[in-house]
């Protein structure tokens, strides 16, 4: 979605903006403007395409003086991608200007309110209205903090905002609703973004600020204020990451760096909860006596992280017998869900800021059930507002086509399946032993194959001219060709799909021409014969098949054109290895194609919009 940058401080401040900006373009973006009070007046820049033209148009900012100033890349909702459309937006005297992330419900009524008092619209954004309401209410109640205050009580949606009023130069203000934004306070002034990786070289030091708490940022510190403009406390979070964690770091695309940080993610997420040979997650803040006690568990997620949630129902229900469902968050909030006592509700998101699995986690709550949240992202909104949350230890994640993270959610849920499998009775402890010590060695092999990099490469080469691909599997392997098919299709555009391979025959194997790739997975030893038979199935249509499977399944080699093999791991937790291989053949086709990999197109990295 949009991003946003502000400073004010002791140094120029467009050109800090500008590089903030650009550690937020895996947001995806259309369009990149800049406000900047020059000691007179509020100078304002704005382009449509990547950041380069603004750039380029400001000489990397040297032409925008002052050290006041806010920013914004915009990814249109509300109006085509156009200058007029993009952000800042201003009031009629250009003396507020505002930058917006997240969508402003009931523009259309207060346009109407504003164009009766003789506000004038130039845009077809909803965010034109925030200027023109904050000029309203300013002239009516004097300060800008009862200004924004105002604002708030009037504005429904969401939004981070930031604001700068040109009668007040020493001061830039800030607030956000169910969209993210972090306050940074810096040795030379303060900053605000819409991600960590924006403040990284800046400063260390953040705040999350809460739902409709306004922040005020000076050059010597930042405030926090309530609806009823009362100052509140703060503690400040000291971010931890290596500064590199947001660079590249010599791989030429974050997503391939992102493939490769997996072991990492993975040993990071799993070695903090194995204690004396036992799982331990205070996190849940659930005793072993609660947790045996779980009847039913509900997992809401979207995406890549609702992939993750349908392995681990296949993981959960195997090792632990307790039912699972898995939801996409946009469907699971309007269909009226059946929670029943003892139900568990599991929402997964890298972001933590997804706003249809935001809506889940509320609405769950509503209804008065405990939610676990698995999230990557430290301090974002679900983290927040779930009533215990097992982090994944991915680090920062810049590619849009999620990588890492997804293996770290894997690796949660794994830990969460055995967790439940021990204490409901289900797991001995000849098994239990054999799963920690599967779960300690799962990022070596992920490390072993990532080796065969070069391999993978060479056969997506040949593929950089596919119109259609298809993957196929059953049970857990199903789970793992939906992340597959979706690792493909995002970062490459080429068209694909997913299916149950029992499931092909009813339908799309009337797709399969001569020559078509068919992507076959077949982890689950007790499950090899029932693909290998829907191996020959489209094999005899005309299909080219590789295959993914365990090195003990030499059989397949009869079957299929093309084989990887897995290193040795207990089939639950074999879609950990399977993925690997799956990314990277979706990566180098994207590559082959010349796709801007961690920019795909229409897409963003954290969807804050329903
Ligand atoms: C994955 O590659 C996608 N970019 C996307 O499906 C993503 O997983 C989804 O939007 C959910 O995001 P979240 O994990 O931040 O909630």
């Amino acid at each position: 979605m949009c991003g946003i940058v502000g400073y004010i401080g002791k140094r120029q401040a467009a050109p800090i903006i500008l590089d903030g900006l650009s550690k937020l373009e895996y947001r995806g973006y259309d369009s990149a403007g800049m406000a900047v009070f020059d000691g007179e007046k509020i100078h304002m820049e704005k382009e449509v395409g990547r950041l380069k033209v603004l750039e380029n148009l400001t000489r990397g900012g040297e032409t925008m003086k002052g050290v006041l100033g806010i920013g914004h890349t915009r990814w249109a909702t509300h109006g085509t991608p156009s200058c007029v459309n993009s952000h800042p937006h201003l009031n009629r005297e250009g003396t507020i200007a505002v930058v917006h992330n997240g969508i402003i419900e009931n523009y259309i009524t207060l346009r109407k309110l504003l164009q009766e008092k003789g506000y004038e619209f130039v845009s077809e954004t909803d965010t034109e209205v925030l200027p023109h309401l904050l000029d309203y209410y300013y002239r009516k109640k004097g300060t800008p903090l009862a200004a924004i205050s105002s604002l708030i009580n009037r504005v429904e949606g969401s939004y981070a905002l930031g604001i700068l009023f040109a009668d007040h130069p020493d001061v830039m203000y800030a607030v956000r609703k169910d969209s993210p934004l972090v306050v940074g306070k810096c040795p030379d002034g303060a900053m605000i973004a819409s991600d960590v990786p924006a403040l990284l070289k800046y400063t260390r030091t953040v705040y999350y600020p809460d739902n409709q708490e306004i922040a005020q940022l000076r050059e010597d510190g930042v405030k926090f204020f309530s609806l009823d403009e009362e100052e509140q406390e703060k503690e400040s979070v000291t971010i931890d990451w290596d500064a590199d964690a947001a660079e590249k770091a010599g791989y030429e695309h974050f997503m391939l760096k992102e493939i490769y940080e997996q072991p990492r993610a993975v040993v990071n997420t799993i070695s903090p909860r194995i204690k004396d040979d036992e799982i331990v997650i205070d996190e849940l803040k659930m005793t072993d006596e609660e947790l045996a006690g779980v009847r039913r568990i509900h997992i809401v997620a979207c995406g890549s992280a609702y992939h993750a949630g349908v392995t681990g129902k296949y993981v959960i229900e195997s090792l632990a017998r307790i039912p699972v469902e898995v939801d996409v968050a946009s469907e699971f909030r309007y269909r009226n869900p059946i929670l029943a006592e003892g139900s568990m509700v599991v929402v997964i998101s890298q972001s933590g800021e997804t706003a249809d699995t935001l809506a889940a986690l509320r609405e769950s709550k509503a209804r008065g059930f405990r939610v676990l949240g698995i999230v990557n992202v430290v301090g974002s909104s679900i983290a927040r507002e779930a009533d215990s949350v097992m982090y994944t230890w991915a680090g920062p994640e810049i590619a849009v086509a999620t990588t890492k993270a997804y293996s770290a959610q894997l690796a949660a849920l794994y830990l969460l399946a055995v967790k439940l499998g021990r204490v409901q009775g289900r797991i001995g402890d000849g098994d239990y032993r054999e799963m920690l010590s599967d779960l300690r060695s799962l990022s070596t092999q992920i490390e072993l194959l990532l080796g065969q990099k070069e391999k993978i490469q060479k056969f997506a080469n040949r593929y950089v001219g596919a119109r259609d691909i298809f993957f196929i599997g059953r049970g857990i392997d199903y789970a793992i060709s939906l992340e597959g098919s979706l690792k493909l299709k995002e970062i490459s555009y080429v068209h694909s799909e997913a299916y149950a391979a029992g499931e092909l025959k009813h339908g799309t194997i009337s797709l399969i021409e001569e020559g078509t790739l068919v992507v076959a997975v077949a982890t689950q030893p007790d499950l090899y014969q029932k693909t290998l038979s829907n191996i020959v199935e489209v094999k005899s249509r005309g299909a080219f098949v590789m295959a993914v499977t365990g090195e003990d399944n030499r059989e397949m080699e009869k079957a299929a054109d093309y084989v990887i093999y897995l290193p040795q791991i207990k089939p639950c937790f074999a879609n950990s290895l399977a993925i690997v291989p799956l990314q990277l053949f979706g990566y180098y086709v994207a590559v082959g194609k010349g796709c801007d990999i961690d920019k795909p197109r229409n897409l963003a990295k954290s969807v804050t919009v329903e």
